[in-house]
């Protein structure tokens, strides 16, 4: 047996069901905090956060490394350039190594299995930045956003339009544990993840599936969007650029939600593809509020898996 790493008690982020309901309230509610200047402490002092980028990135990069340096850590940017898993270690023994040096593990990577198995590998808390499969802290992200401008999403209704894709799954996963709608338009060929979904419908979660994005966004709170083709499909564009051509969120889309419904995009945008300028950079998007909340629940999960704050 390899001698194993200290491991102290920890826990991952992996996926929004990985905090209970009751500790994702929390969470928002300590995003919130950082959100209006009130909260000083810094609890990764000393401490140390990995990030494997195996995909682009602007804003996670960002929000994790400033949001670790504000709580008194630093954080290392790692790719596959700079790291032995672009010549084919494996990514258990990268995780064990890591975690000999630092005291949390970032990672945005392709197979959403290959973060499961770093985490199942770490003595660190291990955190999702983005798989093909999920995005749970950009929802966090959103939720806070939803929060700020709408108030408590629970009752709420959120229209998602266009791609099944990672983005969608977490939103899934977040109607699921927080109680509220989520209608999603998706054309045929791109639906969200069959399990995800059925794991959220046995839970009673109240989200549907529909074609027609007009029936998807008629009333809702809040209309939100992503790329029609995710990192790792760029060849898929101009098939896709097809199959989504009626999934644009434009003005009259827009008409169609609560007059007060906000709009959301995760960014990078295309405007011209899955959005119209005048409805991204109108003024019913708060799409920079979004970008910068990012940072604020990047720290709170910091704080929260690094640093012993409390939930
Ligand atoms: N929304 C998001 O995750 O952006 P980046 O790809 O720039 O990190
Ligand atoms: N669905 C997009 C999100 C980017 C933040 C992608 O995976 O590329």
């Amino acid at each position: 047996m390899p001698d194993a790493a200290p491991v102290l008690p920890h826990r991952d982020f992996l996926d929004i069901g990985d905090f209970s309901a009751a500790e994702t309230v929390a969470l928002l509610a300590l995003a919130e905090r950082m959100r209006r200047g009130q909260y000083d402490r810094r609890p990764l002092t000393g401490k140390a956060l990995a990030m494997l980028f195996m995909k682009s990135s602007t804003r996670t990069r960002m929000s994790f490394e400033i949001g670790a340096i504000q709580l008194g850590g630093t954080a290392h940017f790692l790719s596959p350039r700079d790291v032995q898993i672009g010549r084919g270690e494996p990514i258990a023994d990268t995780a064990r190594v890591l975690s000999r040096y630092v005291q949390g593990i970032m990672i945005r990577t392709f197979a959403h299995q290959d973060v499961v198995d770093l985490a199942a590998s770490a003595g660190v808390p291990v955190i999702n930045g983005l798989t093909d499969r999920s995005h749970p802290c950009q929802v966090l992200a959103d939720l806070l956003t939803v929060q700020q401008h709408v108030g408590d999403a629970r009752g709420r209704t959120v229209a998602w339009v266009g791609d099944g894709n990672n983005m969608a799954n977490s939103w899934i996963e977040a109607a699921a544990l927080l109680g509220f709608t989520l209608r999603l338009a998706c054309p045929e060929g791109f639906d969200p993840d069959p399990s995800i979904l059925d794991a959220a419908r046995a839970t009673g979660a109240d989200v549907h599936l529909l074609r027609d994005p007009r029936e998807a966004v008629s009333g809702a709170d809040v209309v939100t969007t992503d790329v029609w083709a995710s990192m790792g499909q760029e060849e898929e564009q101009a098939h896709r650029a097809v199959a989504f051509a009626l999934y644009q969120v434009d003005a009259a889309l827009m008409a169609r939600a609560a007059r007060h419904a906000i709009f959301l995009h995760c960014l990078p945008a295309h405007r011209g593809e899955e959005v119209t300028a005048d409805v991204i950079d109108g003024p019913q998007s708060v799409v920079w509020d979004e970008a910068e909340n990012r940072l604020h629940v990047q720290k709170a999960i910091m704080a929260v898996l690094m640093g012993g704050e409390t939930l």
